[in-house]
């Protein structure tokens, strides 16, 4: 993909920390567009065994990237040793790589390469880009696992973002995984067991489960310890965001302290409307 001529797109400053145009139905930072996903398109090179982990902003990708990371690598670093695990040293970000920024931090230093190629599989990834701005050998050959939250805790934009990613989930569950965020908070262990189970490293029952592993992942990933852990609490990873920005409060129906009833009358509404018929309305 040619970069698109930034200033023929819709320009929004108002959501800090980038300027976001509006390119294909999606708002996104600019440099998304003009390096990230260009770079994406013309190295990345996909491999079956590679999981993506698909969000919108503040829809629970930092929890995400913590529980799968942890998951998968649980044998080279038991969760149960906490004081010794990476998430103890590095914030999920660094660990769990957006695709599209590595190729924008890439450019900007003056290259074009697929920095992901030297990476052992089974490798895994994130990303905030929308499904339909994914290169096709990407959404053909990976596994993706997208979770989402309640729009009015999130953003109402991510809708006709998100419905891409279920569509898709229903009509190839191997393939795509769906998370809501609220489910996550309810029920971590079944969700966990799910993921792993598509991930392709599911726990082994006695040994792992009754051992604890599912309940150490749960722990070693809960907002608290996150939160708490002294690399999350000042300074910053490769991403241009203070790392304790990514750790606030968490939970379900926060935005009842910050929206009037009839403001959130008015989001369920169109939330409503955008996924009539999709079978994802709650
Ligand atoms: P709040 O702002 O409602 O507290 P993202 O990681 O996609 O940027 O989403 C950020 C949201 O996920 C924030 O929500 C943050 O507090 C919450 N979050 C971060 N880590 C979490 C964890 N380990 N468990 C649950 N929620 C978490």
């Amino acid at each position: 993909m040619a970069p698109p001529a930034l200033d023929s797109l819709p320009l929004e400053t108002r959501c800090p920390p980038f300027p976001l145009r509006q390119y294909k139905g999606f708002w996104l930072p600019e440099v998304t567009l003009t390096a990230g996903v260009p770079g994406l398109r013309a190295c990345f090179r996909p491999r079956p065994t590679d999981v993506l982990l698909a969000s919108f902003p503040k829809s629970g990708t930092t929890w995400l990237k913590a529980l799968a990371f942890a998951a998968r690598n649980r044998a080279a670093h038991p969760p149960s040793d906490a004081d010794h695990h990476p998430l103890r040293r590095s914030n999920p970000h660094d660990l769990v790589r957006f695709l599209e920024v590595e190729f924008a931090l890439v450019e900007s230093a003056g290259g074009l390469r697929d920095e992901f190629e030297a990476l052992p599989s089974p490798r895994m990834f994130a990303t905030h880009l929308p499904y339909s701005l994914l290169p096709e050998r990407v959404t053909a050959g990976s596994r993706i696992v997208y979770v989402c939250r309640d729009p009015k805790d999130a953003l109402v934009s991510s809708w006709l973002f998100t419905k891409k990613y279920w569509e898709e989930s229903v009509r190839r569950p191997d393939k795509v995984l769906f998370l809501r965020y609220e489910e996550m908070m309810l029920a971590p262990r079944s969700n966990i067991k799910r993921l792993t189970e598509f991930m392709g490293c599911g726990f082994s029952g006695e040994e792992e489960e009754e051992g604890g592993a599912v309940d150490a992942i749960v722990e070693l990933c809960s907002l608290g310890k996150l939160k708490n852990a002294a690399v999350n609490q000042s300074g910053r990873g490769k991403l241009p965001v203070d790392n304790e920005a990514f750790f606030r409060k968490g939970g379900a129906g926060g935005w009842s302290d910050h929206m009037t009833p009839e403001m959130a009358q008015r989001l369920d509404e169109i939330v409503d409307d955008a996924l009539q018929g999709s079978g994802l309305a709650s």
